[in-house]
């Protein structure tokens, strides 16, 4: 069974309840999503390997710790994942980012892949697939399913909020993939939204409601 990390530092539970308030704008919102993919990221990565290298300081030599090891690379799921992207790139600025677009076909309500582009090494890679709602856990399960086709073995998934119904659903699916993520809210309503969450991410990410 995969592990759930609940991330609990003071600063992503403050910013978190800042995007939840609904008189949070659009500029905002996108600003407090990509500090909290920071602070996330900088928690995501504690298990990072290191190694010993030689350098040379200005006074002398000295073994010394980098990172060693696998590559990282991020996955955002289209269209609300994109705005967690750039505060893990700040952190881990070698990065490579594929994407993966979903969407449910209204005859067989089946999540359907319509855009699919990975680095070409992620089965050398630590994959992180990022989406900041967690809600059926159809998008996150189909996405990392498609993603482990093309090779990946290596998956974590972060996400801002999420449900115990979504969490359930990727761990029985996906038993092999941790799960990062700020808050686990109560319950699904009938049109598979998050409560209280924070509404729709895409469309306060990019004003589009
Ligand atoms: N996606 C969202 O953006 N919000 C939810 O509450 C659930 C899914």
């Amino acid at each position: 069974m995969s592990k759930v990390f609940e991330m609990n530092h003071p600063l992503i539970q403050h910013k978190l309840s800042l995007i939840r308030d609904k008189n949070t704008g659009s500029k905002e919102f996108r600003e407090l999503v990509k500090e909290m993919s920071m602070l996330m990221a900088f928690e995501v990565t504690r298990d990072l390997p290191l190694e010993e290298v030689e350098i040379e300081t200005p006074i002398c030599k000295m073994m010394t710790k980098v990172l060693s090891g696998r590559k990282v690379g991020i996955v955002p799921i289209l269209r609300a994942g994109l705005g967690m992207v750039d505060g893990f790139l700040n952190l881990l600025p070698a990065a490579k980012v594929g994407h993966i677009g979903l969407y449910r076909d209204p005859q067989t309500l089946e999540p359907v892949e319509y855009y699919c582009k990975l680095p070409t090494d992620v089965n050398e890679r630590d994959l992180i697939v990022v989406d900041p709602m967690l809600a059926t856990g159809g998008s996150a399960n189909a996405a990392i399913q498609f993603i482990k086709n093309k090779g990946a073995a290596s998956i974590k998934l972060v996400c801002l909020i999420g449900c115990p119904e979504g969490i359930a659903a990727v761990q029985n699916t996906h038993p092999d993939v941790d799960i990062y993520i700020a808050a686990i809210d109560e319950k699904l309503n009938d049109h598979a939204y998050i409560i209280p969450g924070l509404g729709d991410a895409g469309d306060r990410l990019f004003g589009t409601k």
